[in-house]
């Protein structure tokens, strides 16, 4: 029986982390080595700065962050940024407010404004909503390894522009090979579109994998409590389950030794 079990849980394993990286639906998604990948991974805090900033300066303008708070933005686990400096940023940022209905400067406990453009969908979750990867027939060992690939999608989706465009009805379609088909999003990263205040080089493959980082970060902000508790309870089963084992082993064996005896 336990090496039936041992057998099959290392089949799992084995099936599990061979490279299965089916592409989210039927497009080609690339498998970026994010940070916060596996059962210890967690946010690299310059990268989601350097997100933060590129979704600031270039995604914003479409795309809302509407589920965000400003105030996550000092999250210990996320960007970190200083509670003055998320201050500044929010106060850059025209919210409308609830009671007033009048737009006015955004502060900590504010959200992130909703979209500018109707038809651009909120980015909140959208790491969460898009897979990159898929588990072989379910047995999310994969997922274990390298996680959903929600990021990888969309860094892969950023840079997954062949330049190809089509009209159809009035507006423009742009091929995606991430995408897997036309899509009516605007290639948007080039060279050194931003400028990095830590030096990094802003190449596309740079900002893309960026700002991944921090819409993962937006749709998980606390990815790292969750494996740390995780870690927690696996430990806790492991021991739990050897003294299981040995009580049931001590219950027993008056009545394994009488039967020997008998
Ligand atoms: C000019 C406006 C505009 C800008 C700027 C823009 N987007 Fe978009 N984006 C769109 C629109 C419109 C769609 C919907 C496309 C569709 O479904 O055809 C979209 C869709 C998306 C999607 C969803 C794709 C899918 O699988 O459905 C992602 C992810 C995305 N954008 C990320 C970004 C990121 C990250 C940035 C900043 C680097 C960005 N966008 C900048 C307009 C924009």
């Amino acid at each position: 029986m336990i090496r039936k079990l041992a057998l099959s849980a290392l089949t799992a394993l084995t099936l599990g982390s061979a490279p299965a990286l089916a592409a989210g639906e039927g497009g080609h998604v690339e498998d970026f080595a994010f940070s916060f990948e596996g059962p210890f991974g967690t946010y690299d805090r310059a990268q989601l700065q350097r997100g933060l900033q590129v979704y600031t300066e270039v995604c914003s303008a479409c795309h809302g962050l509407n589920l965000v708070t400003f105030r996550a933005l000092t999250d210990e686990t996320g960007p970190g940024l200083d509670p003055d400096v998320m201050r500044a940023y929010a106060s850059t940022m025209q919210v409308e407010d609830a009671a007033t209905g009048e737009y006015r400067a955004a502060g900590g406990p504010d959200h992130f404004p909703p979209s500018a453009m109707e038809t651009a969908p909120d980015l909140s979750l959208m790491a969460k909503a898009r897979a990159g990867f898929h588990g072989p027939y379910g047995l999310g060992i994969n997922q274990l390894i390298h996680g959903m690939g929600g990021a990888e999608y969309i860094a892969s989706f950023l840079l997954g522009f062949t330049g190809e465009e089509t009209e159809q009805g009035g507006a423009i379609f742009y091929e995606n090979t991430a995408f897997g088909g036309n899509v009516s999003m605007p290639p948007q990263l080039e060279e050194g579109l931003v400028t990095y205040s830590d030096g990094t080089e802003a190449t596309p493959e740079q900002m893309a994998q960026d700002v991944a980082a921090f819409l993962m970060w937006s749709a998980e902000p606390h990815m790292t409590q969750r494996k740390m508790w995780g870690f927690v309870g696996v430990i806790f089963l492991t021991l739990l389950a050897s003294l299981l084992y040995l009580t049931n082993k001590r219950l027993w064996a008056p009545i394994k030794d009488a039967a020997k005896h008998s």
